[in-house]
């Protein structure tokens, strides 16, 4: 019997809804909540395939992770990758993938960091160039951390008044400011096993609770169409296997905003009944894909020069992908996005 793990943090209802649903199939592969306690370099972990929810705020298990893999588990998403990842480096890969961003620029922290002192940064140019960043991104702007998340310390820009004023209490924090997309609409996608694609409508001008739109008028197909391409592009060039990417749409364009989440919110509270429905069903059924796969060598996946170019797992080397790419089964045209 193949065993699933699930960890995860404070999140109630996605992973024992996981568990029961993949026990429920009946497809020689059982799925529980990890156990781990110390964690021994020369002991596997006892799990073929591991979901990760949390280690972004758990730095043991990230290591933990790491480890698995070492020993031949299959954790999804990518703890080496994930790791070196970061939201601004995102954003210029994807125009160069075909994929459109709105214009970023990365900007040096506001304060050194502890411990160093201002000589520690003397490479930096005094004073910085901010007529020319005005110019390139324009107003309104966003200002917000190279990676983050939450929406936590992402600031609305309309001039330069704004932008020195909010700058200056990002304190040794490591931002980029971005061109506003005025936007027409809204998505985020769950993107699964770098393959399936569920479109969602989301509102990100209306209160937490009312965000993910119910009862959404039809989406253009066209539009629909290149929004599930540009996902899909997206999360093979970064590797990931379950991640949400956001776009804003401003003339029939959609602008890639977000696309570092590789432990998307999955709640059956925030998303609603239909959501939550589709991401378990697809998820589940990527875990149970993923571990009948037997696929052990994951850690000979990752080669750095294969992301920038835009291949994801070592596929840049002309190396076989490790991890099966077999699509996971769609449940229907109508939410699969397709
Ligand atoms: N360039 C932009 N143009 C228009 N709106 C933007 C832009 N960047 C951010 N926003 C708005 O700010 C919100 C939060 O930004 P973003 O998603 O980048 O931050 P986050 O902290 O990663 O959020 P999340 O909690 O979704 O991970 C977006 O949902 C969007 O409404
Ligand atoms: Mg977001």
């Amino acid at each position: 019997m193949k065993r699933v793990g699930i960890l995860f943090g404070m999140e109630t209802t996605f992973p024992p809804a996981l568990v029961e649903r993949i026990n429920g199939m009946n497809a020689g592969v059982t799925a529980e909540f990890v156990q781990l306690g110390v964690t021994r370099m020369d002991a596997p972990t006892g799990y073929d395939v591991i979901l990760d929810r949390i280690s972004q705020d758990i730095p043991y298990y990230r290591s933990y992770l790491k480890h698995a893999i070492l020993h031949g588990a299959q954790v999804i998403n990518n703890p080496f990758w994930w790791s070196a990842d970061d939201k601004y480096f995102n954003y210029a890969l994807a125009p160069k993938i075909g994929v459109a961003a709105p214009k970023t620029v990365l900007l040096p922290s506001h304060r050194h960091p502890p411990q160093t002192t201002s000589q520690s940064m003397r490479n930096l140019v005094f004073p910085l160039p901010w007529d020319e960043v005005f110019e390139y991104v324009g107003f309104p702007a966003f200002l917000k951390p190279y990676s983050g998340g939450g929406w936590k310390h992402v600031y609305k820009i309309h001039n330069e008044g704004d932008f020195f004023h909010y700058y200056h209490q990002t304190q040794d924090m490591v931002m980029t400011l971005q061109e506003g997309i005025e936007f027409d609409s809204y998505f985020r996608c769950y993107v699964i096993g770098q393959e399936e694609v569920h479109v969602m409508p989301y509102d990100p001008r209306q209160p937490f609770e009312s965000r993910y739109v119910r009862d959404a008028p039809p989406t253009d197909p066209a539009l629909k169409a290149r929004i599930v391409k540009d996902c899909r592009t997206l999360c093979r060039a970064l590797g990931y296997d379950l991640n949400t990417v956001e776009f804003a749409v401003r003339d029939g364009i959609p602008y890639a905003i977000d696309f570092l989440n590789p432990a998307p919110d999955a709640d059956y509270h925030s998303v609603g009944q239909e959501n939550f429905e589709w991401i378990v069903d697809a998820v589940a059924r990527m875990l149970v894909d993923r571990a009948a796969s037997g696929a052990k060598d994951q850690a000979r996946d990752y080669r750095w020069g294969a992301f920038l170019h835009g291949s994801g797992n070592g596929e840049g080397n002309g190396e076989k992908k490790a991890v099966t790419k077999k699509p996971v089964r769609k449940k229907s045209a109508k939410t699969t996005g397709k």
